[in-house]
């Protein structure tokens, strides 16, 4: 059967997809709304599909944040341990350009919907310059992101001042002299309050519960490098000694006037920052627990503590979103999401979700991992198991860690399996580090 692909995005997820499939010789189009490669890594001050803000860099290092069909040393070799946003963004665009992948996107293209017709056809509809098209594909990979809808809070009462998501935070510039309340404990909340705490008249963040700030550089490494030397340690006691490490490091929560953790290590998305708790020590920004309510521009927190504030950030996460599902078809937003591999859909044989997975780590690297696989499926080395609507539940039930049931944790996996577990469906030479070859002229895609 001959193959054609249709490939949703060209983020960090989507372009390994698009190189792994043509690197097999499969027939495949890649289209993105915007107008290059790099998804979430193309800085914008204006609304755009990207949630990056002028000083965000990455929060894993960059061997461990690297494709191994091009890593940084193949691209720049200078490159910082944890580099800035643009710096991404010029290593994907670089990847791109280095395989010969841009002959084989539609930019400027919205996809608006998928039809699932049968096993071997999709009808894509999608609209470029106000013109919409509907074609027929044999297969979807999905690489939309997620962590592009913002997932807002609700309290009660009105704040009346100004009030935004975190996608929408773009530099701390709008807030000098303000006074700031950031919501959340994640890593947009952490690195937000820090960068308004620079200029505004107080910044204040508010917990709903408690959680641990991991340092990015432990005894000189970076922290992840540190952690990866226990990646042989099943994934739950490895966390328990994470945390007493930490302990040791950073001491108490309560030091800090932040309120205690009360899970264990692990059972919240890893909130990773190096100035958080130097700004809370120098009285840059002021622990505050949950909001209780708003009056005005007054906010009364859990302990009946009383503040106005002219700014509020909520950096309270984001939708997992498929807007081009009809949502009896496929939903996945408010979870379950029984995936194998979190890739494989038990029942729709040529359909791939591609990088739609948390890691506590990096995203691409597993992202290039299952493209692999998918090619190999498509080429017909790997055939996908035989139980697979029981491994997906499984994977469902058994997570790789036990975490807080709230809307962020329903695609967690631990970095270190989730790659050995991909790697094990793979030949062994899987790596590949030649341009793709080139099967069609730019004007035909
Ligand atoms: C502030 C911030 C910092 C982050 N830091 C890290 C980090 O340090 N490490 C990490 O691993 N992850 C991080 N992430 C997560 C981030 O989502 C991933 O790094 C990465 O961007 C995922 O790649 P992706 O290709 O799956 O998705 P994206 O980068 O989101 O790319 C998706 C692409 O799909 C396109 N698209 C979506 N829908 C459509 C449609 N309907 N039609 C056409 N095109 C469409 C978009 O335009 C976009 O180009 C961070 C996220 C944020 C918000
Ligand atoms: N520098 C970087 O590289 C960087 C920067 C920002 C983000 N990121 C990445 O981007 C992704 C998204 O991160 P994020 O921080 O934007 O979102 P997130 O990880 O989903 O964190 C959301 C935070 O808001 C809290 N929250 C959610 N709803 C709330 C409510 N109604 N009231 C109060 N608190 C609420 C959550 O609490 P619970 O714990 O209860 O769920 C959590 O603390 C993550 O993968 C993250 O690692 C990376």
């Amino acid at each position: 059967m001959n193959h054609k692909v249709a490939i949703i995005g060209c983020g960090p997820s989507g372009i390994t997809a698009l190189k792994n499939l043509l690197d097999q010789g499969i027939e495949a189009v890649a289209f993105d709304r915007n107008q290059d490669v790099g998804g979430n890594w193309i800085y914008s001050e204006d609304e755009s599909h990207s949630s990056v803000f002028e000083t965000t860099h990455i929060i894993s290092s960059k061997t461990l944040s690297q494709y191994e069909d091009f890593t940084f040393d193949d691209f720049d070799p200078e490159v910082a341990d944890y580099p800035s946003h643009d710096e991404l963004r010029k290593y994907f665009q670089a990847y791109a350009r280095h395989f010969g992948l841009y002959p084989y996107i539609r930019f400027g293209t919205m996809i608006l919907h998928c039809e699932w017709i049968d096993a071997n056809t999709w009808e894509i509809t999608t609209e470029k310059d106000g013109q919409k098209q509907t074609e027929r594909f044999t297969h979807l990979v999905v690489a939309n992101g997620h962590h592009w809808k913002p997932r807002y809070p609700n309290y009660p009462g009105e704040f009346t001042g100004e009030f935004l998501h975190s996608h929408n935070f773009k530099k701390a510039e709008p807030f000098r002299g303000k006074r700031v309340l950031v919501i959340g404990g994640g890593n947009s909340a952490c690195d937000v309050a820090v960068e308004t705490s620079r200029v505004s008249e107080m910044t204040a963040i508010s917990w709903r519960r408690g959680y641990r700030i991991v340092p990015k550089f432990i005894f000189g490494m970076p922290s992840d490098k540190v952690a990866e030397r226990s990646k042989w340690i099943p994934p739950r006691i490895r966390m328990f000694l994470n945390s007493i490490l930490l302990r040791v490091i950073i001491g108490k929560n309560e030091a800090y006037g932040l309120r205690p953790p009360t899970e264990p290590f692990g059972a919240t998305h890893p909130t990773i920052n190096d100035e958080l708790l130097h700004k809370i020590r120098h009285g840059k920004v002021k622990p505050r627990l949950d909001i209780k309510r708003f009056e005005g521009k007054k906010v009364i927190f859990e302990d009946g503590k009383e503040e106005e504030y002219d700014s509020i950030v909520a950096c309270t996460g984001y939708w997992l979103s498929h807007p081009f599902f009809d949502k009896d078809f496929i939903d996945y937003s408010n979870g379950p999401v029984p995936l194998y591999l979190k890739m494989f859909h038990p029942s729709i044989t040529n359909l791939y979700f591609i990088g739609m997975f948390q890691p506590l780590g990096c995203i691409w690297p597993g992202a290039e991992l299952q493209s692999k696989l998918m090619a190999q499926e498509l080429i017909g080395n790997w055939k996908r198991p035989e139980n697979i609507e029981e491994l997906c539940e499984k994977e469902v039930k058994n997570p790789d860690y036990k975490q807080i049931n709230t809307p962020r944790h329903t695609i967690t996996v631990d970095f270190h399996r989730f790659i050995q577990d991909l790697k094990k469906q793979l030949p062994k030479n899987y790596i590949s580090k030649n341009p793709v070859p080139q099967l069609i002229n730019q004007q035909e895609v």
